[in-house]
């Protein structure tokens, strides 16, 4: 049945590492359009991990294409219509309404978990070989292929792409050198849990029994996003504070309710009531961890490349660390097409090219709307509620990554063949053109993993 939506066999073999939603998009990407793929998964069995995770509209575009996904994942996904914000001691100060981008695409936020396993079903219905239970721990690449090492055995493809996230051994190939996480300063209470418990309270019924809401509360330092979603049947809620604890980065690190009643001594009782219905087994402590943005996403030789959050950790702040996996995905597939199996260096160096800029502004995003909610002026709020609203900008989420990957790809291409052999005679003046944000971004602040 989906094999109207694939184009005819390039022969080029994508060998694909990790099966996120990095990893998944960009299999399901290539297999559109004609490459082969092999996928390889670390864990055994793929369960339903993690809590709210939110798709730009952006994305809308892209989970359209693939098949019966957007009818499946419908009734799993977040409807409320905007988010109330309130100051942390609870006064309610501004409502942010998402009606105009609902024009840019679909949004899409849910589960983590569940949206995953919908996506999975879907790459395995194409008929891809995703392949679990590999451990994979070592890359190479030669002049005219490149591989990797997993349990032990050599696979061989025409590329690799790297989607492993930040503990990638595929980083370390790339960049040359170890590229060691550094305490942020912030950590991520996380939970979600069935609902009934709130409508039972009558401070939190409001929240849970009139279909889906969305509400964030904003103090010094520290903010509380609250959601409920399947008709207000599930519920989320996410923390961020500060913490100064050096603890390895882990999505499954559980959390204590009396911990974080702690850190929000005085907040609204709303908020307490939200925290202390938290199952314990249900809470999530993570910390997020500085990570510089990296000088290339592509390696010497050009035949492994990272994709996602191995290339580019994201801040939950941000709201688009899986949205951004997904371009990803969708430019190396248009690509490696663009360039034919002859040219798959030229390909990935024209990925990173046309993703670089663009990755790395919409990164810093998650710190500028930490800082706005965490060091905001409450007096000025208090006279323009509005500014208290997160930021939804058009270039970001007006956007098809298809389409924009067709349009510039030639051009790119062309430049970058330019730049390579002015580079070559020593003038880089038009190389600038491409690395715009490598030297600036870089010794910029530091960003986060989500
Ligand atoms: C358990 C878990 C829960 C998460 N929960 C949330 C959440 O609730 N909200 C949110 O916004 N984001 C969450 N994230 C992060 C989010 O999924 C990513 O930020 C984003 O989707 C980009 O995905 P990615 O594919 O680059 O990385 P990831 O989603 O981290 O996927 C990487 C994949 O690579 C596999 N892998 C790692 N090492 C190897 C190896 N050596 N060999 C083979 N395979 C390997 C991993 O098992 C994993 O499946 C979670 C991530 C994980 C792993
Ligand atoms: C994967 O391999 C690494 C390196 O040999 C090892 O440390 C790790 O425990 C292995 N993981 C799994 C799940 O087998």
């Amino acid at each position: 049945m989906e094999s109207q939506d694939r184009r005819p066999p390039t022969g080029i073999k994508v060998v694909i590492v990790g099966a996120g939603f990095a990893g998944l998009c960009a299999a399901i990407e290539c297999d559109r359009k004609g490459h082969s793929v092999t996928l390889l998964e670390k864990v055994k069995e793929m369960k339903p991990l993690g809590d709210l995770i939110s798709f730009g509209s952006n994305t809308g575009p892209v989970f359209e294409r693939w098949g019966n996904v957007m009818e499946t994942l419908e009734p799993l996904l977040y409807k409320s219509p905007g988010i109330n914000y309130f100051e942390w001691n609870g006064p309610y100060v501004t409502r942010q309404n998402w009606h105009a981008e609902k024009n840019w695409g679909r949004s899409i936020s849910g589960h983590r978990g569940e949206i995953h396993l919908v996506v999975l079903r879907y790459a395995l219905a194409r008929g891809i070989d995703i392949r679990f239970g590999q451990n994979v721990t070592g890359y190479f690449e030669t002049e005219d292929a490149a591989g990797v090492v997993s349990n032990e055995v050599r696979i061989t493809g025409d590329i690799v792409l790297a989607a492993e996230c930040v503990k990638s051994p595929g980083r370390k190939i790339v960049l040359g050198f170890d590229d060691p996480p550094k305490p942020s300063g912030y950590a991520v209470y996380r939970a979600w849990y069935d609902s009934q418990r709130l409508a039972d309270n009558d401070l939190t019924k409001h929240l849970v029994i009139n279909g889906d809401t969305h509400s964030g509360w904003i103090g010094r330092d520290c903010h509380f996003l609250a959601t409920s979603l399947k008709n207000g049947k599930d519920f989320s809620w996410v923390m961020t504070h500060k913490d100064n604890a050096n603890i390895d980065e882990d999505w499954q690190f559980p959390g204590k309710v009396e911990d974080v009643l702690d850190e929000l001594s005085g907040w609204d009782p709303v908020v307490h009531a939200l925290v202390k219905a938290t199952p314990p087994d249900c809470l999530v402590d993570y910390k997020l961890v500085f990570r510089d943005p990296l000088p290339t996403f592509v390696s010497k030789r050009g035949r492994i490349a990272l994709i996602g959050d191995a290339a580019h950790p994201f801040l939950p702040t941000s709201i688009q660390g899986a949205s951004q996996a997904i371009e990803d995905g969708v430019t190396i597939a248009v690509c490696l097409e663009k360039a034919g199996r002859d040219s798959v260096v030229e390909a990935l160096r024209t990925y990173e090219a046309i993703r670089y800029e663009r990755v790395h502004r919409i990164q810093m995003t998650g710190v500028t709307t930490r800082e706005q909610w965490h060091k905001a002026d409450w007096d000025a709020i208090r006279k323009n509620p509005e500014s208290l609203h997160i930021k939804r900008e058009a270039w970001m989420l007006n956007f098809d990554c298809e389409a924009h990957a067709y349009d510039v790809y030639d051009a790119t291409a062309a430049k970058l063949q330019q730049a390579t052999s002015v580079s070559a005679t020593e003038d880089v003046k038009d190389f600038s053109d491409f690395e715009i944000s490598a030297t600036p971004i870089a010794t910029q602040k530091p960003v986060e993993v989500q």
